[in-house]
């Protein structure tokens, strides 16, 4: 079992011997990226990550994971971007759908929340109500260490946390996630003596999930990180090894790009779980950043179903022709529950008694995968056998590798994301931080 792509429903748009022309094309793509020779090529730590890792880093952030366990009912994870939505996704994929407000018995492990990835006043505001008197710890994850929202919401929690706990037993409590050596959150945890660790240079926001940025939040969830990594080495494997016509990650790269080709620019990722919807947002993270440059790439978009087919599926069924359908789906469910049957049959629903909920979301699945290529919105699938550490792990792997193939069939450099700095100058000059009084004098004539 493995996590595989199958591209068989959309047949009838990608024919077996294009994707067999593309051969040539992906392989020299892969050349390019595992030999290190394309653009960008001085952020391709994750291809070895799974294998190589900082090994005492590992033990320190399972040693910290587990004294976060112990002393606190609550974890702030404050990051954005990169910095964050990774940890979320493999939380929220790999426990409990109502984690937070289970019972602390049955959880047995903190509530987790994450700010810092908005600026909402109000959001601030709730989650320390939300925190009340109880104990809490802090992650706080920034690559750069100088990102506006996480530092924002650093600022406020720690104060919080300092005022609670005095100085000293807030330091032991606050665990620094950043560069090495750069950046105002290395000097501020330095100077504190927060425990740190460290997001590695050649290692991109958007492909660090496997390192102390995902890994240390997704311990402390109660999560077997090795196991995580132990997937994410098999996926590796097979991205590395297996021969183009097996190979899962170049399959999805090819077919991706001949779908963009023929005139489909979106993307929709589109799941049946409700616990994978940060797993979408995780990577239109890491395609839309990675290929979305130089006037070029695919939009990468996503939706929950079946709940949002009673509010986009007339859009994808029938709406502008300019997207393809990439299904989530995942095998073996890890929860089932069975229909009953009813005695008067009042809502006319006997016809499914004795039949899991599964099977009926696999039909409506079945059903839409069928409709939604009727109408031309070819649909791709990629399989979970099980929704567990091992197969997310795989998961993780195969869609950066094939990111970065796919981001280097487009002509781009899958690594940077120079758009992202253009917001930031605007509100760094409206807000009239020093060194930008020129640009909030043009800023402001044209408000
Ligand atoms: O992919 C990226 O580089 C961005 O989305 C970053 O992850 C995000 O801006 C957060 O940056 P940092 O970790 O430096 O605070």
């Amino acid at each position: 079992n493995k996590v595989t792509f199958d591209y068989s429903k959309a047949a009838n748009v990608v024919g077996a011997e294009e994707v067999a022309a593309m051969e040539k094309m992906v392989e020299t793509a892969k050349e390019v990226l595992v030999s290190r020779t394309g653009l960008g090529n001085d952020f391709l730590g994750w291809i070895d990550l799974p294998v190589n890792y900082d090994k005492e880093e590992f033990d320190r952030i399972k040693k910290a994971a587990d004294k976060i366990q112990k002393d606190s009912d609550v974890l702030l994870v404050i990051g954005i971007g990169g910095s964050y939505l990774g940890a979320r996704a493999a939380i929220d994929f790999l426990n409990h759908p109502f984690y937070n407000n289970l019972s602390k018995e049955n959880r047995k492990t903190p509530e987790i929340y994450y700010v810092g990835n908005n600026i909402s006043g109000a959001y601030v505001k709730g989650l320390a109500e939300v925190i009340g008197d109880r104990d809490f710890s802090i992650n706080v994850i920034s690559k750069s260490g100088t990102t506006t929202e996480p530092a924002i919401a650093f600022r406020v929690f720690k104060e919080m946390m300092e005022e609670k706990y005095g100085k000293e037993e807030a330091a032991k409590r606050i665990y620094a996630t950043t560069d090495k050596e750069k950046g105002a959150l290395k000097t501020l945890a330095t100077e504190e003596g927060y425990e740190t660790f460290v997001v590695p240079d050649d290692v991109g926001g958007r492909f660090s999930v496997l390192t102390a940025v995902g890994l240390l939040p997704i311990a402390v969830s109660g999560v077997s990180i090795d196991k995580l990594m132990e997937g994410a080495a098999s996926g590796r494997e097979l991205a590395l090894q297996a021969p183009y016509a097996e190979n899962d990650a170049l399959q999805y790269a090819a077919v991706r790009n001949i779908l963009h080709s023929k005139g489909k620019s979106v993307e929709i990722l589109a799941d049946y779980e409700p616990t994978l919807h940060y797993v979408a947002e995780w990577w239109k993270q890491l395609y839309g950043e990675s290929e979305g440059k130089d006037q070029k790439g695919i939009y990468p978009a996503s939706v929950d179903f079946t709940t949002d087919l009673h509010s986009l599926g007339q859009f994808i069924q029938d709406g502008s022709r300019i997207m393809f359908e990439t299904v989530l789906a995942i095998e073996e469910p890890k929860e089932d529950v069975v229909i009953k049957a009813a005695e008067n049959d009042l809502d006319g629903l006997n016809y499914l008694a004795g039949k899991g909920m599964d099977f009926v979301n696999k039909s409506a699945m079945n059903g839409t995968i069928l409709a939604h290529t009727d109408g031309n919105t070819p649909n791709l699938m990629v399989k979970i056998p099980e929704q567990n550490e091992f197969y997310l792990g795989q998961l993780f792997y195969f869609f950066e590798f094939a990111c970065g193939v796919s981001g280097y069939l487009t002509g781009v450099n899958p690594f940077n994301q120079p758009g992202v700095e253009s917001y930031k100058k605007n509100m760094f000059a409206l807000l009239g931080k020093p060194g930008y009084e020129e640009q909030r004098e043009e800023l402001l004539k044209r408000l």
